[in-house]
């Protein structure tokens, strides 16, 4: 185990934070035009943003890393950020937030009577649908104010996954090296069944982004092959540097 690793994700995510205070809020009164499609499906991303942070943080501080454990704090902050910056979005368009979809219901009970590792597996699913959906919101909503929001979020998230991906690496070692591969397999499974719930849930909303439902799954696995690569042998350099 590499004692102090996680100093540099803490420092990483605290740099990130005081640059976010010093950047300020998105200019709010600019006011968003959306699809009604892009708005139900900005409204379900933004559940998914305000998860159960509590819930890590617990299994975190249990795992024994300190740097670790104080590194969660600082991503759970930035994940509540993405829920709050979601629902001013969502407040410039009139559209209420919801108050919890059954998907996320089920989500949250599935990840509490998980250990760190399979809950990272879980969490690692969003992160990745994450990644590719925010890109195609600011690449492809043609309006100022949501791709400013959908970029600031997706520079966390790309932060985010080599967090993770360098903790399950640690997770993992500490499982038999037969199973390790076999494990991100079935998790890539999992990827592609949430992720083909996701592009036939937000298949509208996708198309008008830009994006087809099959361009957005196909892009999803191409990139969960990296992810897995990184988590078998963590190649921190091969990750763009955040900030
Ligand atoms: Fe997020
Ligand atoms: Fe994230």
């Amino acid at each position: 185990m590499h004692a102090g690793g996680f100093a540099k994700w803490t420092r990483r995510f605290e740099d990130e934070r005081e640059r976010r205070q010093a950047q300020g809020d998105p200019d709010w009164e600019r006011g968003a035009a959306l699809h009604p499609a892009v708005w139900a499906s900005i409204q379900r991303f933004q559940v998914g943003e305000d998860g159960d942070g509590a819930n890590l943080v617990g299994k975190a501080d249990q795992a024994g890393d300190a740097d670790y454990a104080q590194a969660v704090r600082l991503f759970v902050a930035e994940e509540q950020n993405h829920a709050r910056l979601l629902e001013r979005l969502l407040a410039t368009g009139g559209v209420p937030t919801l108050t919890g979809h059954w998907t996320d219901t089920v989500f949250v009970r599935l990840r509490r009577l998980m250990g760190l590792r399979m809950e990272l597996l879980v969490l690692m699913i969003a992160e990745v649908v994450a990644l590719r959906y925010y890109r195609a919101l600011r690449d492809g909503a043609d309006d100022s104010l949501t791709s400013d929001v959908a970029g600031r979020i997706l520079s966390d998230e790309q932060r985010h996954v080599p967090f993770h991906c360098e903790r399950l690496h640690t997770s993992l070692a500490q499982l038999p090296r037969v199973v390790r591969r076999p494990v991100l397999v079935l998790w890539r499974l999992l990827l592609l069944a949430a992720c083909l719930v996701v592009a036939a849930d937000h298949g509208r909303a996708l198309r008008r982004l830009g994006i087809g439902r099959l361009r957005f799954v196909a892009d999803v696995m191409a990139s969960s092959a990296e992810v897995v690569s990184a988590v078998l042998a963590p190649r921190p350099d091969a990750w763009p540097s955040p900030g």
